[in-house]
């Protein structure tokens, strides 16, 4: 029996042509997180946060998944056929897993193209611009619509579950991230205490590279896909 768990950041989409955040030129360099990616920031200016996600959904349908969400969605469907279990969880808020052909997917930093109440909570599907002047259609406040991606201060979605997830995996893979972003940035060390093993596949040593066992360098378009098949072939 052999279970993965795979956690993925923006490096896994990088080559798909979404910006990541910290790389040279990345979101972060554009953009002010204080302005753009905190309750305070929608409080205070919820036309420029909204700006900021719809000018970031609205290029979803020019960018396409990659060679590397489409070998972790093999990956997934190879090891459900061998009785396996895998444990997809991204910090990413695009769908490009989802349209690489990966079934289950826990979104920790939500979606990009679904809503939330600040009223009711309900979260909807969302594919055009938000705004201010946009009524929610559960409870008919207006003005209260915002992405459902997770922002910094708040808590991030299905925790519990990769918790579990790491607590019955023999093996922790971490994809694309710069291991900047808690908690994200410490799943590999509740691995390492848990005795499962780690292995980091980036493109550039990431911020926690002295604590995977393994790690392997180079774009996620040429890694994932060669790891992905020595993995098949060994079931
Ligand atoms: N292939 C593999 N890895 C790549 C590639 C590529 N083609 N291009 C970039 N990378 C790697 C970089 O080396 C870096 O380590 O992807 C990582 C991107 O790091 P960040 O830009 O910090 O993005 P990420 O780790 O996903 O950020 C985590 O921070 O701002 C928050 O919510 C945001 O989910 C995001 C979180």
């Amino acid at each position: 029996m052999m279970n993965i768990v795979v956690l993925t950041g923006s490096g896994i989409s990088a080559e798909s042509g979404v910006a990541t955040f910290r790389d040279k030129g990345g979101i972060w360099s554009k953009y002010d997180i204080t302005e753009v990616a905190t309750p305070h920031a929608f409080a205070h200016n919820p036309a420029l946060v909204h700006e900021f996600y719809n000018s970031r959904r609205q290029a979803l349908p020019s960018v396409h998944p990659n060679a590397a969400h489409i070998a972790l969605a093999e990956l997934e469907a190879g090891l459900k056929d061998a009785g396996w279990r895998f444990t997809l969880v991204t910090q990413n808020v695009d769908d490009l897993h989802e349209r690489g052909g990966s079934r289950n997917i826990l979104h920790m930093h939500g979606e990009l193209l679904k809503s939330k109440c600040n009223g009711c909570g309900d979260v909807s599907e969302c594919r055009t611009d938000l705004s201010v002047e946009l009524k929610c259609e559960a409870c008919g406040r207006v003005g209260g619509l915002r992405p459902n991606v997770v922002w910094f201060g708040e808590v991030p979605y299905f925790l519990d579950e990769t918790a579990h997830a790491l607590n019955d995996a023999d093996l922790f893979v971490s994809i694309g991230t710069s291991g900047s972003v808690y908690p994200a940035s410490g799943f590999v060390n509740q691995a390492r205490t848990l005795g499962v093993e780690t292995m980091e596949l980036n493109l550039e040593c990431s911020e926690n590279a002295r604590i995977f066992n393994k790690k392997i360098y180079g774009p996620a378009t040429k890694v994932v896909p060669q790891w992905v098949s020595n993995v098949l072939n060994e079931l």
